[in-house]
């Protein structure tokens, strides 16, 4: 989806990739170009430039071939459209703290005539942005003389207020902020975008998305698997910077906003921050009745015992950091006053599933046989992952000669089998194309989103032991506790 509603072929482009052996590049990026080859969304004269060291544009294009023939499932697509990337293809070898490198990346650019547009995606490690924008600075590369440059990060952006303050600051030295597109991956999946839709193209929604109908919603990101190869970096984040800082309080933002004037990036953006701006900040003494934090432990998940977080490989065995977070947040507007808005997310539990569940108020009253179960408060959940779509779960009366209820879940698919469901990045990186910045976070937002969570980040650095769950369960202690006074609790994902 495109704020413009551009879905044609975006103008050609020079793609330099930094980063280019890592796995960002071959397991989302080049996928992604491919597959928007096939849709005829990049322009044949596109070239991708990739830059990392130690290996030559011969390795790299092995290693990237290698991948999408023995990893990528339902390859049949982009192993066809191979030849056509291979073609694409340039490689520019050297370090980035290396002045050489980006005189190098200069002349290669240069070499390929025609294509007046850079984009520079940075799928490197964070503490590398600032050195490549003033590489790139320092042959000129940022400047928009002909065609446009723009530049392409990934989360985290900072790890706390400061530091992303910081960030922003030293690239304003170098680019505009038009020039920027922090990206967010979340926010380029079709079903996120979609709650754009169903919330601004509905009109039954908009009477009851506020306080008078709705208990509370929760919005939720469980993953089954692990930490993977990342314990480094994880080590660092923990789940609250991981999911809830960016991805979880993005959703949140696009559930809570009013509708912006235009569907342009701006007016969406400058909704977004109005609710990132009203979330009540968080008191040190009412942080551990407001949040939970957990660790895995051992356990079992598809019928294969997995480790406990800290002795997967990296992990310090005294590490105290969450593997699962969650914060319950208020609004502090006409709209949201008093509606808690609890997110959560968390590594090893028993499912893959996101999901934003709205939980409606229960029935004033009961109507109907005072001794059989009440009706239940309605719940209307966006699926986000599996099996996209929205599910209305309602009372309905049991057959036959009563009045006994039975709850009814009404299911829409947002599309048959997931097979049109594009990849987030294939959205991102087309919206970057066409220059359409809805779908990223601008400066401002990125930083109060910081600035919300730091409290929470203060009060668990002090932290000296953290409670368990075992691995392949959703036993998180602290969760019903969390939920309180929540109408039909914490709704752990079916
Ligand atoms: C990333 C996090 O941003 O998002 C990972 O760093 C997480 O820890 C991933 O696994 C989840 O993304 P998705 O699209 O699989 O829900």
């Amino acid at each position: 989806m495109s704020a413009t509603g551009d879905n044609a072929c975006a103008e050609p482009v020079k793609i330099v990739i930094f980063g280019a052996t890592g796995d960002l590049t071959k397991r989302k990026l080049i996928p992604a170009l491919m597959r928007m080859m096939d849709c005829e969304l990049i322009a044949q004269e596109c070239r991708i430039i990739g830059v990392a060291r130690n290996t030559s544009r011969e390795e790299w294009i092995q290693g990237l071939h290698a991948y999408v023939r023995d990893e990528i499932r339902d390859n049949a697509v982009l192993l066809q459209r191979w030849p056509q990337l291979e073609r694409m293809l340039h490689f520019v070898e050297g370090d980035l703290s290396d002045d050489q490198t980006y005189m190098r990346l200069y002349r290669a650019l240069d070499a390929i005539e025609d294509i007046r547009n850079v984009m520079f995606y940075l799928a490197i490690p964070p503490a590398w942005y600032v050195s490549v924008a003033t590489g790139l600075k320092a042959v000129g590369l940022h400047r928009e003389t002909d065609g446009y440059r723009r530049i392409v990060i990934e989360k985290p952006f900072g790890m706390d207020i400061e530091s992303a303050r910081l960030l922003n600051q030293q690239l304003w030295e170098v680019f505009d902020e038009s020039q920027i597109y922090r990206i967010d991956h979340y926010l380029g999946k079709e079903s996120v975008q979609n709650l754009l839709v169903y919330r601004f193209a509905n009109s039954i929604l908009e009477p009851l998305w506020n306080r008078n109908y709705i208990d509370h919603i929760q919005i939720s990101a469980a993953e089954s698997i692990g930490i993977e190869y990342r314990a480094n970096y994880y080590e660092q984040a923990g789940a609250l910077k991981d999911m809830i800082q960016s991805h979880l309080m993005q959703v949140m933002t696009l559930v809570a906003m009013e509708p912006p004037v235009e569907f342009v990036a701006d007016a969406i953006r400058d909704e977004k921050v109005k609710v990132l701006r009203a979330i009540r900040h968080f008191h040190p003494d009412d942080i551990s009745r407001q949040t939970v934090a957990a660790q895995y432990a051992a356990g079992e998940l598809g019928g294969e015992k997995v480790p406990a977080y800290v002795s997967e490989p990296g992990v310090s065995p005294d590490s105290t950091t969450e593997t699962f977070a969650a914060v319950r947040f208020y609004v502090d507007n006409w709209r949201w006053q008093g509606v808690p808005f609890i997110l959560w997310t968390g590594k090893r539990l028993k499912k893959r599933v996101s999901e934003i569940v709205i939980r409606f108020r229960k029935p004033p009253f009961n109507l109907f046989d005072v001794n059989a179960e009440p009706p239940t408060a309605n719940a209307l959940v966006f699926r986000l992952h599996p099996d996209e779509g929205i599910v209305l779960r309602m009372n309905a009366k049991k057959p036959g000669l009563t009045t006994d209820m039975k709850r009814m879940v009404m299911r829409a698919p947002y599309a048959e089998d997931g097979h049109d469901v594009a990849d987030a990045y294939e959205v991102l990186l087309h919206d970057v194309m066409v220059g359409d910045a809805t779908l990223f976070s601008r400066a401002d937002e990125v930083e109060e989103s910081w600035a919300i969570v730091d409290p929470i980040i203060e009060a668990w650095k002090a932290r000296v032991s953290i409670d368990r769950y075992r691995a392949g369960s959703w036993d998180v202690p602290g969760m019903d506790q969390l939920f309180e006074g929540c109408v039909g609790g914490w709704h752990r994902p079916t």
